[in-house]
């Protein structure tokens, strides 16, 4: 079963995360789509989109990925994840970026954790995530979910 991982990543997290999945799963080709938007994905079996959540908001490069190929996605097996800083609210991130359409017929979807470094940010990015912090409950620590990751393997895994 030939498998693609796409992604977007700003800030390296859900990269690590494709990574992850990369390392785990058999016969993967792994695409960043801000390299590369024109891969044909109808010789993968089963195809993984990835995307961090920044204002509420996918990325602009998967949500335009999702819309070229949206009547072949939906004949397909496909997983999606997310990385976010905000844990409880990722179905509500769902809700409002993916088409229900595709998310009904999904073999998963889920949040792989994600993490808020001001090191790797730059200007109002460094900005918002330093008026962020302030919020933040500092025993709530972001970071990645390997227990998610592991339960995304398991699960796409099973798939045939
Ligand atoms: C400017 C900015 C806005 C963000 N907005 C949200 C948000 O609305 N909800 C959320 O859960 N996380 C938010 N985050 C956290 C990111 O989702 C988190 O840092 C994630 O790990 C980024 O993934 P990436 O490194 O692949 O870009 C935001 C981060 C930044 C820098």
């Amino acid at each position: 079963m030939r498998i693609l991982i796409v992604y977007a990543s700003r800030t390296g997290t859900t990269e690590r995360c494709a990574g992850i999945l990369g390392q785990n799963l058999k016969d993967v080709t792994i695409i960043n789509l801000i390299a590369a938007q024109n891969e044909d994905i109808d010789k993968y079996d089963l195809i993984i989109i990835g995307s961090p959540i920044r204002m509420g908001m996918i990325d602009k490069r998967v949500k335009d990925f999702i819309s070229k190929n949206f009547e072949l996605l939906k004949n397909k097996k496909v997983a999606y994840f997310i990385c976010c800083g905000f844990n409880e609210n990722w179905k509500q991130y769902y809700e409002q970026n993916f088409p229900k359409e595709l998310l009904d017929k999904a073999i998963t979807y889920d949040t792989l954790g994600g993490e808020m470094n001001l090191e790797k940010q730059k200007g109002f990015d460094k900005f918002i995530v330093k008026l962020v912090s302030k919020n933040i409950d500092r025993n709530k620590e972001i970071k990645i979910m390997n227990e998610n990751i592991n339960k995304f393997i398991e699960r796409v895994k099973e798939i045939k």
